[in-house]
């Protein structure tokens, strides 16, 4: 049996603390969820902000929802089940990442709004920056840049967003990008926000 084990398990305190990272960095850490349909554009996007930010000395890591299922979460199915335990295993890796200072970028569908609750809760909402990739269904199935709509179409897929699986759009996210914008510009208006909320300095290229 377990007992009541985790009553045994206390919070060890660190010295090197959050804010002692980020005085150090010199920008703070937060976390930036790009959510929205399959080809909407999430990764393009977010891989571009990445590479601006980066450019700046920023730190950041992008956790891409592809990737991390090719990892550590490939154990992971598609199901109801799974994809809160893919959603939970990213918040509590976003969380640690925000710890050690790094700005992070998460690009991942995330359909449910109770899933992406619960990254809020995880990570706590002021740690996190919702940006909804709004791209009409319709341009992700032309874009189709993997195949997975035609798979899907085909029921060589099952439980797809978009198609067999719904996908709840946000319902007061802090950034909306129309997605069938230029890359460049949507990453802009991120990097935009995130020196208006005082997370990253100025860049010589914003004035
Ligand atoms: N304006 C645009 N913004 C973002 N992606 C675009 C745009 N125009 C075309 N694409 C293409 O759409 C495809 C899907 O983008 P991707 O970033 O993989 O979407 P997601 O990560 O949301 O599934 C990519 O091949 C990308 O190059
Ligand atoms: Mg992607």
């Amino acid at each position: 049996m377990h007992d009541n084990f985790r009553n045994n398990i206390i919070w060890q305190k660190n010295t090197i603390t959050r804010i002692k990272r980020e005085n150090k960095n010199g920008h703070k850490s937060i976390l930036v969820w790009l959510t929205g349909l399959s080809g909407s554009g999430k990764s393009s996007i977010a891989n571009v902000v990445e590479a601006m930010l980066f450019k700046h000395g920023v730190n950041t890591y992008l956790l891409d929802g592809d990737n991390i299922r090719l990892g550590l979460c490939s154990d992971l199915s598609f199901s109801l089940v799974d994809r809160q335990e893919n959603i939970r295993r990213l918040g509590e890796v976003s969380k640690i990442m925000l710890d050690s200072g790094i700005l992070v970028l998460a690009s991942v569908i995330s359909p449910y709004k109770c899933h992406r609750q619960l990254i809020f809760d995880i990570v706590g909402k002021n740690n996190c920056f919702e940006v909804f990739v709004d791209t009409p269904i319709s341009i992700c199935r032309k874009r189709d840049s993997k195949g997975l709509y035609k798979k899907a179409d085909s029921g060589e897929i099952r439980d797809f967003t978009g198609v067999q699986s719904i996908y709840e759009t946000p319902e007061a996210p802090d950034l909306i990008l129309d997605g069938t914008l230029p890359l460049k510009k949507n990453a802009e208006k991120i990097i935009k926000k995130l020196y208006n909320k005082n997370i990253i300095p100025k860049f010589k290229s914003m004035e």
